[in-house]
């Protein structure tokens, strides 16, 4: 999509950290933007930016999870502004700590729930919608570094990134063609909210007892050094997605930090494959199974420059 004015950006996540960051970013490009979370009163607030600005933009209360209501707010956004054109899945939370087979039940109902359901659930009820006024548009879905190597001690939280990073490349593929792009995007550290927001939204039946609380540990250091002031402002990352709906990037990557845990990620995966001989006559057969052994979506991607951006602007 090289030219945003005018058109329609519907972001779940909004009220805080890097969706509000997205949104801003939409905004300064010409967008009308939907804001839409599960915090009523972080939408109230985040609101009053684009109304002090005179940027045309919509709050609308949605949990990710509620497909009735995701409906309902779709149908809002389009009796609003007439057409989305962007989606961005953004919402997410952090949930469960710690060893992956320690974790609760409750932490994996709630952490898929919102991560991968509620990524599904955009998908479905707003996809189809922008394939339908021909216009064309994108789709972007936040995972995370982590969605793409593993963290130790983050299983629960990789597993759902992992997920959405499969569903958008495939979704990538799906949609080629049609005018409508689709990208994963990949975010390092953020200044954000997430810590707060994730028990802030987590639905009553699923919160956790006193007794079903991880125990620190008793060597836990008390004072961490405040790492935050290297971590990119939301506003920043919004920019950087921006930019990706522009190139239609398969992948929106942030931290060039973070290269040499992809190169041995790939490296493994290359090294994994047995020494054996090639058998050119299966080789053949799979061909006819679509992009089940070579997929060319991920051919396009090309290296973005810096980023070229005002701090001042948003
Ligand atoms: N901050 C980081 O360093 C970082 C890094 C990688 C990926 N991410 C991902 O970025 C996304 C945004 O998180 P953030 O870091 O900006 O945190 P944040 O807490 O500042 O923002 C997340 C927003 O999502 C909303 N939300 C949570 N559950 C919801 C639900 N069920 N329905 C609707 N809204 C809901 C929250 O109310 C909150 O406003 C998440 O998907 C997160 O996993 C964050």
């Amino acid at each position: 999509m090289e030219n945003l004015q005018g058109k329609t950006a519907f972001i779940t996540g909004a009220a805080s950290g890097i969706g509000l960051g997205i949104a801003k970013a939409c905004a300064v490009h010409g967008m009308n933007v939907v804001l839409t979370d599960a915090r009523r009163d972080a939408l109230d607030e985040a609101i009053v930016y684009f109304k002090g600005k005179g940027y045309p933009a919509h709050a609308i209360q949605l949990d990710v999870t509620d497909r009735e209501a995701y409906v309902k707010a779709a149908d809002e956004a389009e009796r609003v502004f007439g057409k989305i054109h962007v989606l961005v899945n953004n919402a997410g939370v952090a949930a469960g700590g710690g060893p992956v087979y320690n974790a609760s039940f409750k932490d994996w109902d709630f952490i898929i729930s919102v991560n991968c359901t509620g990524v599904v659930n955009g998908v479905s009820i707003i996809v189809p919608r922008i394939l339908k006024h021909g216009e064309g548009g994108h789709v972007v879905s936040t995972s995370s570094t982590a969605g793409i190597f593993a963290v130790g001690g983050s299983g629960l939280y990789c597993a759902t990134k992992y997920f959405v990073a499969g569903l958008m490349e495939s979704l990538a593929s799906d949609l080629e063609g049609t005018g409508v792009g689709a990208s994963v995007f990949c975010p390092g550290p953020v200044a954000s909210n997430l810590g707060f927001t994730s028990e802030a939204v987590r639905p009553e039946h699923l919160k956790k007892t006193k007794e079903e609380m991880p125990e620190m540990p008793k060597d836990m250091p008390k004072d961490f050094p405040d790492f935050s002031k290297y971590f990119m402002t939301p506003e920043e990352v919004g920019e950087r997605v921006v930019r990706g709906i522009m190139r239609n990037d398969l992948v929106i990557w942030t931290h060039p930090e973070f290269r040499n845990g992809i190169k041995v990620r790939n490296d493994a995966l290359l090294r994994a494959i047995p020494a054996e001989p090639f058998n050119a006559e299966r080789a053949e057969v799979l061909k006819n199974f679509g992009t089940l052994t070579y997929n060319p979506i991920y051919e396009k991607q090309t290296t973005p420059g810096p980023l070229d951006w005002d701090p001042e602007k948003n």
